[in-house]
């Protein structure tokens, strides 16, 4: 088929996600390679976002294909009720990469699969019903997870499932509370949470979910003591830590999960993405010593057609010895501090940006009309025209594919980015930031 063709194909039939079905013609992908993807005409793009922030081993790998293939040839499907040898070997693995007692995992589909049985098991766990979770946070698009999170894309789906609320976490480039300053900042973040679960009844709270640094919502990554404290707020009064390692996970900070910034443990930590690149789709939840031994006596009543899949969990392996043979969680330590001297170095050039952030290649641009005041450019839900639309396809003109919205550009490639790929990708977006500095 040509181009035309699938696109004729693609408008007539296919049902796009977070959007208004529009007719448009889509750049059709046809291979991938590395950080660089190719569309049937044959221009190359730097994968400049790891996909949707998760093929870290970089596409087209032969020890994941390989790996795949080999279980293809042995067994694809068994019901979930079956041991497998893919299955308890990557259950085995994720515990040794995982922090503490995180020593049990539940096989899901995807990363929001996993929140909602985070939601289930702490419910049940703790006999208690709300579930807390922050502003400025996302958890997937199923019923539960979507309720949870701190993002617009929650609002048609709301009044979503009973039970849920939210809180402020520490963004101090633009404080919630007023303050300058990170420690002030941060302190009143958690003063102000303890007087929540305080006013709400800390009994009835059965979990406090949070992305350990938040992904989609620009890249936040909070002060130690801000974690540490909510741990401790969760021991206090029993309640569980859910951590979502969806995005944060794997290496993408520089470090295997993104709780290890915090010397935290939580009581259950979410995964996806990462897990497997994204070759076969795998989510997980994962539990610590405490549930293990709640669940010995009582049902988890929960499962899936497809959980523990054979062939997602052999990429899964292939994968974690992908991290560990290329050293690619160090690498991303590395080469991440070198990415934030090349974009903090851009802000000497382009007025418009306001902040860099990151953990390991992990990076959010944050974008402003004046930087002394941190005025936002394109502002919440890009209110002030399509500033992200125009800056991705001038980006994309010029082969480089990453992730935009509003005043945020991310960047999060796959992990086995070289230094001189990065100055290639970093060289795209300095020219497109002229854009962005026109509007100015
Ligand atoms: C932090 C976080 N949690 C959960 C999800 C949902 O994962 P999935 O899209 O695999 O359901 C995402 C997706 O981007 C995410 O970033």
């Amino acid at each position: 088929m040509d181009t035309k063709q699938i696109q004729a194909l693609d408008k007539q039939h296919v049902i796009y996600p977070w959007v208004q079905q529009a007719a448009t013609d889509r750049v059709v992908m046809e291979r991938a390679d590395g950080i660089y993807l190719w569309n049937t005409e044959g221009k190359r793009y730097i994968d400049f976002c790891a996909g949707l922030l998760c093929v870290n081993v970089g596409h087209n790998h032969p020890h994941v294909k390989n790996a795949i293939k080999e279980q293809l040839d042995k067994l694809c499907y068994a019901p979930p009720i079956f041991a497998t040898e893919p299955k308890s070997r990557l259950a085995q693995m994720i515990s040794e990469v995982t922090p503490g007692d995180l020593n049990h995992v539940f096989f899901t589909n995807a990363g929001a699969e996993a929140i909602e049985n985070a939601i289930k098991a702490a419910r049940w766990a703790t006999g208690r019903h709300k579930v807390y979770s922050r502003w400025r946070s996302y958890h997937g698009a199923t019923a539960g997870a979507i309720t949870l999170s701190g993002d617009p894309r929650r609002w048609p789906a709301e009044p979503g499932i009973p039970g849920a609320f939210k809180f402020f976490g520490p963004y101090c480039y633009r404080c919630p509370f007023g303050y300058e300053g990170e420690s002030s900042c941060s302190q009143q973040c958690l003063e102000t949470l303890k007087t929540q679960v305080m006013l709400e009844g800390p009994k009835t709270i059965a979990a406090i979910f949070i992305e350990p640094i938040t992904g989609t919502s620009c890249i936040i990554p909070p002060p130690k003591f801000f974690v540490q404290g909510v741990r401790k707020l969760c021991d206090d009064h029993g309640i569980l830590l859910v951590v979502d390692e969806v995005m944060a996970g794997w290496g993408r900070s520089g470090k295997w999960f993104g709780i290890d910034h915090y010397d935290v443990v939580p009581d259950i930590m979410v995964m996806a993405k990462g897990l497997t690149s994204g070759y076969v789709q795998l989510g997980a939840m994962v539990w610590g010593d405490r549930l293990q031994d709640h669940f010995s006596k009582n049902p988890f009543t929960g499962g899936l057609t497809y959980q523990g899949h054979a062939l997602a969990c052999a990429a899964g392996i292939a994968n974690i010895e992908v991290y560990r043979e290329e050293g690619l969680i160090e690498k991303s330590a590395s080469n991440g501090a070198y990415l934030h001297e090349r974009l903090t170095a851009l802000m000497d050039k382009h007025p418009s940006i306001g902040e860099v952030r990151s953990r390991g290649l992990w990076a959010c641009v944050e974008l402003t009309r004046d930087r002394a005041n941190r005025t936002p450019l394109a502002d919440f839900g890009d209110a002030r025209g399509n500033v992200m639309k125009e800056l991705t396809s001038r980006l994309y003109g010029n082969g480089l594919f990453l992730f935009a919205k509003w005043d945020y550009i991310f960047i999060a490639p796959p992990l086995n980015i070289t230094r001189d790929q990065i100055d290639e990708a970093v060289a795209i977006l300095d020219d497109g930031l002229n854009y962005t500095d026109s509007l100015l």
